[in-house]
């Protein structure tokens, strides 16, 4: 059997297509333009370019975006006070701190820090309880967001289906489950010490793998029939010393047992910054009292 390839990328461009209308159409009748501020602290070269793909993409819908550059150097104080600032500047809807901090800077306190109706991540703890309290209003973190919208898009009904979430992070893996137990799964989280991991995989219709280990999940592991979401972006040696990206899973081995898989690059991925857009969207209507065109 040969899977279905989820095509993270095409169904990003969709989002944003109509996340560019939805802003033109607020702009119009409503005089209202969503903006976002992302900050980024030091010069981690991963982050750099996130940090430029979000700026891009924000302006590009049509949105204001708003990027604070900070030296690593940069103290929590001053993060903090930068924070404050934007939380109280009406022109900013979304407010996003990328991470990694530098070791320095305790990112709690600077998560904890962002007015959770500002918070474009969904990484406040306000977030992430109205989340786990199965709440409409949550701010819903930009990947499990994404990955939800991939899932949805696959299966008709998700009610009764056995989920398995490889990864127990607070910005994908728990997020994700509350997600998932929502639309009525079963839901498993697995994590480095689960017992059995491939046995545990093998009994899922949905696997979730967002652990950052190369290609962890074999074809073995998989319930034949099942959709698999693959979140890792792992940079590896493709021989040569060329570097290649891989995900979670062995797609090659995957794709020959799974229904339906999303690749890496081009699955999960492109997802994340739409989301982000999204949340934005959303935040500005909230702000203005005004019902999201979305
Ligand atoms: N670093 C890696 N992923 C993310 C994300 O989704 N949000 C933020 N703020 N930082 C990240």
């Amino acid at each position: 059997m040969s899977s279905r390839i989820i095509d993270g990328k095409s169904t990003a461009e969709e989002l944003r297509k109509r996340l560019t209308g939805a802003v033109a159409g607020l702009a119009e009748r409503h005089g209202l333009r969503p903006g976002l501020a992302v900050v980024l602290v030091g010069d981690n070269p991963a982050s750099r370019v996130y940090v430029r793909n979000k700026a891009r993409q924000t302006a590009a819908a049509g949105m204001r975006s708003l990027e604070h550059r900070l030296d690593a150097a940069t103290g929590e104080a001053e993060l903090l006070a930068l924070i404050a600032k934007l939380n109280g500047d009406p022109e900013v809807h979304g407010i996003l701190v990328q991470l990694p901090l530098p070791p320095h800077i305790n990112e709690a306190a600077v998560l904890n820090a962002i007015a959770p109706h500002k918070d474009a991540d969904g990484f406040h703890p306000v977030n992430a309880g109205l989340l786990a309290g199965g709440g409409g209003d949550a701010v819903v973190p930009c990947t499990p967001l994404g990955c939800l919208m991939l899932i949805k898009n696959t299966v008709d009904d998700l009610a009764g289906m056995r989920a398995i979430i490889i990864g127990r992070s607070n910005i994908v893996g728990k997020p994700m489950a509350q997600l998932l137990l929502r639309e009525h799964c079963t839901v498993t989280i697995a994590h480095s010490r689960t017992r059995d991991l491939p046995g545990e995989c093998r009994r899922a219709d949905i696997v979730v793998a967002a652990v950052g280990r190369p290609r962890l999940v074999g074809g073995g592991w998989i319930k034949p029939g099942a959709v698999v979401v693959d979140v890792g972006i792992n940079r590896v040696d493709a021989g040569g010393g060329k570097p290649a990206l891989v995900g979670d899973v062995d797609f090659a081995a995957a794709s020959e047992v799974a229904a339906a898989i999303t690749p890496v690059p081009g699955g999960v991925g492109p997802m994340t910054i739409a989301c982000l857009l999204h949340n934005t969207v959303t935040l500005a209507c909230r702000a203005h009292g005004i019902q999201s065109p979305l």
